[in-house]
Formats: structure tokens, C-alpha cells, sequence
């Protein structure tokens, strides 16, 4: 890595190193809220998309140019890696991701393999791409989806309310579960690994459905698998734990790994970083909605974020979950202008 990416603002923070101002990304920052992106998507398919390196390269690089954040992340998205898995992977127009062929018996676990994960090579040719392009002091993200998160999609066969079918199984067939969840350990693992090995300065970990667990079952049939991921990614590279949607998760999401904790919105950020522990970065926790608010109400609930971190080194700012489609970009844009401006004034 050279000196100059080394020492950027992103990878400073996620070191817990004093920085000059707050650094800033936001999740799904390349979406369909901006029309640089609207424009590409226009022509191809979601899939299609994700598929073709030189139209993810452009729209991971036009989001981080046209907001002006601190890190880029890799477009792609939490599926595909179902696909050398053996699920066959579909986005439907509207209605959000399908898998035509969920795991609901011991008989299906059969033809679910670990996955060759050279087949996602479109992923590293786009890392490739975007590191070749994006300003020396900006590092690229790549991510994967956490075990649970995974899992959810593969037995439910797209999103859910109540996890139903996901909890009759992870309860009813433990075996099941397990065979399941070890092969999405190696799949994420592997995946990851060769993320870095392209090109990825550091990577986040989605877990964006365990908040719909208790503690005492996140602990028996989530973390174990997410503490396997984060154990044998290697110990250099910062890695982002993010899990949204139940606060009372916090210190097993610590205890499962990572070295940067992602908080949503529903704990204030002080508490959350007591309850996570001082010794490990954070990153957060805006409600996306505030950026559909007011200009002043969107500067007030920025400052509360900031002062909530206090100018300790380990802080970067990012909403709580990802960026809505109805948002306007320019919002997007004065909140970045924000948090550099608030954050030069504290660190
Ligand atoms: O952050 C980024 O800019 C990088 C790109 C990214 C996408 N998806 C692009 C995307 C990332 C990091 C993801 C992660 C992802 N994908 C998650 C976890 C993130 C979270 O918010 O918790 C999940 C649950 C998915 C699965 C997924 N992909 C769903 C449920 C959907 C449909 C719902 C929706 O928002 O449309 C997608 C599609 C998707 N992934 C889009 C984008 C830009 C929209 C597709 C389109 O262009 O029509």
C-alpha cells in the first residue's frame, strides 16, 4: 500500500488514529437515488450490472467523486455469491431478490456446495478496475453478507418480515443449520479474501437481519459463524461488523468481531460505543430518513452524531443503514460537506 493510502482519513479512524476531520462514506452510496446511476442502470439489468466490471467500476467511482466521501465501496451486492453455491439468483423488477430454489430439507443441503469463488470473478476484475482509478488517498471497501443475513435469503428464497421459515429451520434442524452455515463461512471467506487480494483496503461484514434475533439465540446459531469469518480474514486489513435493527445485540456483535462496530440509528451513539467498549472503532449511526428532512433539522442531528462521539479517534460517520432511493443526492452531498466541516472543528 503506498504511504499516501496508508495514511488517509478512513483507514487513519479505523485504526483509532486522530484525523483531521470525521471521515464519511454512506451506505449504498452508489444507488438508484443518484442519476449517474439511474443513467447506467437504464441499459442493463441489476445482475447484469453487477456482472460487468467496467459499468460497476463507473458506478462505484462516480458515487465517490460526485459526493466527495472518504472511501469508495465496491458495487456488487449481498447474493451472488448464492449463485456458484448452487441457488439460482433472480431480481425481479420491484419486487426485490428471488431465489428460485431455497433450502428447506436435508435433502436440498445436498446440492449446496462451498462454492467456487473464482466463479464471482467479475467481483475482482471490478476491485481491480476501481483501484486503478480511484484518487491515491481514497481506499476501496469490499463487503460480503454475514452468515445469518445469508442464510435468511437462501431458506426463505427472498426478504421476509418474521424470518418464519428461517427460524423453523434453525430450531427444528440443527444439523441442517449448521451444514448450511459452515458453508457460507468458507464461501464469505473465501470471497473476501480474494476482495483483498484485488485490491480492497478493507472490507464490512453485513449482518442486516440478526436484529430479528433474541440474545441468547444470536449467541447460539448467528455468532459462532460470523466469529469464524472475522477470525481467519486476515488481522491488518480493518474490517466493518455492521448488524442493524436491535441495540440489545451490541456487545455479542463485539464479541463476534470486527474492528470497526456499524450502529444503526436506534442508540445513541455514546451509549452504543460504552456498550460496544472505547478499545474498538465505531462507525454511524444517522437515521437515513434525516436526509429527507430540512437542511437545519439534517445539521442538527449531524452535530448530535458528532457530539455523541466526542472527537475520539475511531469515529466514521455514516447513516444508520443504507441511503433510500427517494433521497436527493444534493442532501446527500451537504451532509458530507457537513460532517467534514463539524468534524475538522472537534479532532
Ligand atoms: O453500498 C453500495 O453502494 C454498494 C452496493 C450495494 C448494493 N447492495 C447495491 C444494490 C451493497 C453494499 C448492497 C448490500 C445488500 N444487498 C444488502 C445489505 C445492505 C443493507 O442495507 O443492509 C442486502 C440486504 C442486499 C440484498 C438486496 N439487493 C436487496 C434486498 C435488494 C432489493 C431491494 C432494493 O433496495 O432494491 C437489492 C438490490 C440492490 N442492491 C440495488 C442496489 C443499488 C437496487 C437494484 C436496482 O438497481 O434496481
Amino acid at each position: 500500500m503506498t504511504p499516501e493510502l496508508n495514511d488517509c482519513r478512513f483507514l487513519r479512524a479505523a485504526r483509532r488514529q486522530s484525523v483531521d476531520t470525521t471521515p464519511v462514506w454512506i451506505m449504498r452510496q452508489a444507488g438508484r437515488y443518484l442519476p449517474e446511476y439511474r443513467s447506467v442502470r437504464d441499459k442493463v439489468s441489476f445482475l447484469e450490472l453487477c456482472k460487468r466490471p467496467d459499468l460497476a467500476a463507473e458506478v462505484t467511482l462516480t458515487a465517490q467523486q460526485a459526493l466527495g466521501v472518504d472511501a469508495a465501496i465496491l458495487f456488487a451486492d449481498l447474493l451472488p455469491i448464492l449463485e456458484p453455491m448452487g441457488f439460482q439468483l433472480e431480481y425481479t423488477s420491484g419486487g426485490g431478490p428471488k431465489i428460485h430454489n431455497p433450502i428447506r430439507t436435508s435433502e436440498d443441503l445436498k446440492r449446496v456446495r462451498a462454492g467456487d469463488l473464482d466463479e464471482l470473478g467479475f467481483v475482482y476484475d471490478t476491485v481491480r478496475l476501481v483501484r486503478k482509478q480511484l484518487p491515491a488517498n481514497i481506499p476501496l471497501l469490499g463487503f460480503a453478507g454475514a452468515p445469518f443475513t445469508l442464510a435468511s435469503y437462501a431458506i426463505e428464497g427472498g426478504g421476509s418480515r418474521d424470518f418464519a421459515r428461517t427460524k423453523r429451520l434453525m430450531y427444528g434442524c440443527p444439523d441442517l443449520w449448521t451444514g448450511l452455515m459452515q458453508r457460507l463461512v468458507d464461501s464469505v471467506v473465501g470471497y473476501l479474501e480474494r476482495q483483498i487480494e484485488a485490491g480492497c483496503q478493507a472490507v464490512q461484514l453485513f449482518d442486516s437481519w440478526a436484529g430479528c434475533l433474541s440474545p441468547a439465540d444470536y449467541r447460539q446459531y448467528a455468532l459462532p459463524y460470523t466469529k469464524g469469518i472475522f477470525d481467519r480474514l486476515p488481522a491488518h486489513v480493518p474490517a466493518i461488523h455492521f448488524l442493524t435493527g436491535n441495540p440489545a445485540l451490541l456487545p455479542l456483535q463485539r464479541e463476534a468481531g470486527g474492528s470497526i462496530i456499524g450502529l444503526d440509528w436506534r442508540i445513541d451513539l455514546a451509549d452504543a460505543w460504552s456498550r460496544v467498549g472505547l478499545d474498538v472503532a465505531v462507525q454511524g449511526n444517522l437515521d437515513p430518513l434525516v436526509l429527507q428532512a430540512d437542511l437545519a433539522t439534517l445539521k442538527t442531528q449531524t452535530r448530535a452524531v458528532l457530539d455523541a462521539a466526542g472527537g475520539r479517534p475511531g469515529h466514521i460517520f455514516n447513516l444508520g443503514h443504507g441511503v433510500l432511493p427517494e433521497t436527493d443526492p444534493n442532501q446527500v452531498k451537504a451532509l458530507v460537506a457537513m460532517v467534514h466541516e463539524m468534524g475538522a472543528a472537534r479532532s
